[in-house]
């Protein structure tokens, strides 16, 4: 698969773990965390590698500036290349420093968590947190490639795989009601993960830059995920799972203002709660929810905005939700 973008295109393919050793001919150090490390020992490419310690911890100011501290320690150059092998914290982080390190050098993606895999290292995105809020300060800095070693999720742990399964669903559910039946039956195959990159490949191509509001799709779940995720302080859930939870009510919202087809919550809802998923709100106050919803980056108007879907298969981004009609979704538990 390529992805093309203004300034180039990139190649996503898949690869053995084995394979990464071949890295050390193209790259000249690895940004990676302990647990992949750890997981990847046997086929560690032979170059300089900055360990994180594993977790959204590290998407942080301090870590940031440490690990472009060692770059420049190491001596990089303009036409040295990062390769950043990890989940999504690595991937955004090492991302991040390969963005701005020389105003920007090449990096090689190398997603080994299911999550990763899947969505967050296609689309250039990369960042980090700042006390404020979650990726508050990064950039636009697509890869010139993506490698993806499939038989590296053998040692993801289980609830890490789950927490990846949420972003699939989420690519059956406003993209594809086929590979609905295909999660059902393979779960996540090295096919399925193929066709999820497919659907955001499309996605990222048709807005680049989160401009045309196509992107905006890609965030269904996540007006009301993130929002759990902020209010909990992003410990008790992982990513995934707070979507999980966001997918069902937003389907039940778009249900309760007539933008999506009356069935689809219970059906997403049943989809999600078969994989392990959790489903229920959480134990936190409807007025902090809400009140991290204002401070959605989706949203331009006094109201708020979601990515809701009109029926399995399709997602349109409506800017106009009356926040009444959110609490009262909210508010059902
Ligand atoms: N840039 C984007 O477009 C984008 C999109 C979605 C999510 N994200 C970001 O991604 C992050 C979450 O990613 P994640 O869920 O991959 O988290 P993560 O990077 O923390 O990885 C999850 C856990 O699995 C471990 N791990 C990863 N691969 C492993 C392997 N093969 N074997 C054993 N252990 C392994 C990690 O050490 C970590 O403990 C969040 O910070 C989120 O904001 C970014
Ligand atoms: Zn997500």
């Amino acid at each position: 698969m390529i992805v093309r973008h203004s300034g180039g295109s990139y190649r996503i393919s898949f690869a053995q773990r084995s394979e990464l050793a071949a890295l050390a001919d193209v790259c000249s150090a690895i940004v990676t965390d302990r647990n992949v490390r750890g997981a990847l020992d046997m086929c560690w490419p032979s170059l300089p590698t900055y360990v994180l310690t594993p977790g959204e911890v590290s998407k942080s100011l301090r870590t940031y500036g440490e690990a472009i501290e060692w770059l420049a320690a190491q001596g990089l150059r303009r036409n040295d290349r990062l390769a950043v092998i990890g989940g999504g914290v690595v991937g955004d982080l090492g991302g991040f420093v390969a963005a701005s390190y020389l105003r920007g050098i090449d990096y090689v993606q190398v997603p080994t968590s299911l999550l990763a895999m899947v969505d967050s290292s296609i689309g250039g995105k990369v960042g980090i947190d700042l006390a404020a809020g979650k990726n508050l300060a990064g950039a636009f800095h697509p890869p010139v490639e993506v490698l993806i070693p499939f038989d590296a999720l053998e040692t993801l742990p289980s609830r890490h795989r789950r927490n990846g399964l949420a972003e699939i669903w989420k690519y059956a559910f406003i993209a594809d009601p086929m590979l609905a039946g295909r999660i059902e039956s393979e779960g996540a195959s090295q096919s399925v993960v193929h066709r999820c990159i497919e659907i955001k490949q499309e996605i990222v191509e048709a807005d680049e830059f989160e401009t045309t509001g196509a992107r905006a799709t890609l965030n269904f779940g996540h007006t009301i995920g993130h929002a759990i995720e902020a209010a909990l302080g992003y410990e008790e859930l992982l990513h995934g799972e707070a979507i999980s939870i966001g997918m069902v009510l937003e389907s039940d919202l778009g249900e309760a203002i007539g933008a999506t087809q009356s069935g689809v919550a219970n059906a997403v809802r049943e989809c999600l709660q078969a994989a392990g998923l959790p489903t229920k709100l959480p134990d936190v106050p409807v007025d902090t929810l809400i009140e991290f919803m204002r401070r959605d980056k989706k949203r331009s108007t006094a109201n708020l905005a979601f990515s809701l879907l009109t029926r399995i298969g399709e997602c349109k981004l409506v800017t106009e939700v009356d926040e009444a009609a959110v609490r009262a979704v909210l508010e059902r538990r």
